[in-house]
């Protein structure tokens, strides 16, 4: 049975902020943000724009693009580290707003950034099973990605969200079902208290923390497409794939990540100035940076980030790549991570057509460092009870769904001008 993706689109907050305007702004020299670590421009949420807003929003753009029923989605998954209170879900307001059947099987996973990875793996496994029946799967990630003002992550800030729609009658992609990898290991790489609303993180324990679960999960890979029986040699393997894509914190961690997975392949690290390393940086530029210029224009979605490239993938995807194999690799803090690989299939690019990505990246709002400030201090109030009504006018949004503020203990949002809590 063939189980891939039918429909995805994305959807991010409607103001950004250059890069290098950060770095003036905390006295840095900008070449560090834009070399260092590869990023352009920072997406920039406002108060009214949260975890499910963007998710909704995303969900509701798939709908409408792939012409779905909603009616043919039995499961909706939404993998998000940005929680919206400690017992309801992001899922189960999504699941309001974008209409979906009451017979859905609905929730959250939540697992850093490898949770949206996890509902996919989880929404393939259903769909093989013979109770699907032709059912769908929608899977959101969704995240607001914050270090605060001044530390060392907040470059790699950023937000938005991705919807993917996984079924029996993929358009776009078809997962190798047969094999996977996946990894885990308890570490304190990156981490948010439950009493606060910006991350910790351990930065270069972190970068050390990603490099070793790629090894894990792509020697399991190796091992299982092995033992599949559909693979006899397994040397130099990452050869077969079009396409690598890794989570993307920044876009100068996916270049650490292919160096790595060749390196594993070779059985050798490559020294500084060697020719290996040029070759490999070399191949990084074939085969993952063209797929990462919503990235580095985005910054960091935390479980939408591999989604993020995907989608940038089979936008700009050349007929010569139908039929071959691209590579996924998903990573969350914490740790947990997956290797899985994927048949591009025929006709993807132009199923993807019509709004593009750029489109959406060019009518954003650019907005100045002090502004940027402000919306920040704002959002890091926007949650507590009673009064905080967000005004979309003084945020200069137009986008349809919108977070009101909290009433009663209760979330208020608004969809095409209708209230919902
Ligand atoms: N010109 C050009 N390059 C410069 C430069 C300059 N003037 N100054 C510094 N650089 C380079 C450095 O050489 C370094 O490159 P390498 O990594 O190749 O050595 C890079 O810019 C960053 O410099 P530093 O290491 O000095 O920067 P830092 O200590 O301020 O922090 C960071 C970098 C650790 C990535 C930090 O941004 C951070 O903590 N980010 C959040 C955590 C993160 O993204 N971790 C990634 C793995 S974990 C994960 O993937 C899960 C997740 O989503 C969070």
């Amino acid at each position: 049975m063939k189980i891939g993706l039918e429909g995805i689109a994305f959807n991010i907050p409607e103001h950004f902020i250059n890069i290098e305007e950060l770095a003036c702004a905390r006295g840095i020299d900008p070449a560090k943000y834009t070399q260092g670590l590869g990023q352009k421009e920072m997406s920039v949420s406002t108060p009214c724009e949260d975890s499910v807003v963007l998710a909704a929003g995303a969900g509701r753009k798939l709908l409408e693009k792939f012409n779905i029923d909603p009616a043919s989605i039995s499961h909706l998954i939404v993998g998000t580290e940005t929680g919206i209170d400690h017992s309801t879900s992001v899922s189960s307001y999504v699941h309001l707003m974008l209409g979906l059947s009451k017979f859905c099987r609905v929730f959250e996973i939540k697992q850093a950034c490898y949770g949206a990875m996890a509902g996919l793996a989880m929404g393939i496994n259903y769909l093989l099973s013979r109770k699907a029946k032709g059912s769908k799967v929608l899977v959101i990630a969704t995240d607001i990605a914050r270090y605060g003002i001044g530390a060392a992550g907040e470059p790699t800030q950023g937000a938005g969200a991705v919807a993917m729609l996984i079924s029996d009658q993929p358009s776009l992609i078809e997962f190798e079902t047969q094999y996977d990898g996946y990894y885990a290991h308890h570490v304190m790489d990156f981490w948010r208290p439950i009493y606060s609303k910006e991350a910790f993180v351990d930065g270069r324990y972190s970068i050390q923390c990603y490099l070793e679960a790629l090894e894990g999960a792509y020697h399991f890979y190796k091992k299982n497409a092995l033992q599949s029986g559909l693979v006899h040699s397994v040397d130099n393997f990452n050869k077969q794939f079009a396409a690598c894509l890794y989570h993307v914190p920044y876009v100068k961690m996916a270049q650490k990540a292919h160096i790595k997975l060749l390196e594993i392949d070779a059985g050798r690290t490559f020294g500084k100035n060697s020719t290996y390393l040029e070759h490999a940086q070399n191949d990084f530029n074939q085969r993952t940076l063209p797929f990462l210029e919503l990235n580095s224009r985005i910054g960091n979605v935390y479980t939408g980030s591999l989604f993020i490239s995907l989608l940038n993938f089979l936008e700009d995807v050349k007929p010569e790549a139908y039929g071959k194999h691209i590579s996924l690799f998903s990573y969350g803090s914490g740790c947990g991570a997956e290797f899985v690989s994927a048949k591009v299939l025929e006709g993807a690019a132009h199923r993807m057509k019509r709004d593009s990505f750029r489109k959406a990246l060019d009518s954003r709002k650019r907005v100045k460092a002090n502004r940027y400030e402000e919306m920040m201090d704002a959002c890091a109030r926007m949650d507590d009870n009673g009064g905080n009504v967000c005004q979309p006018e003084k945020w200069d949004l137009q986008r349809s769904e919108l977070y009101l503020g909290v009433k009663g203990h209760k979330r208020i949002y608004s969809i095409d001008g209708k209230i919902i809590q």
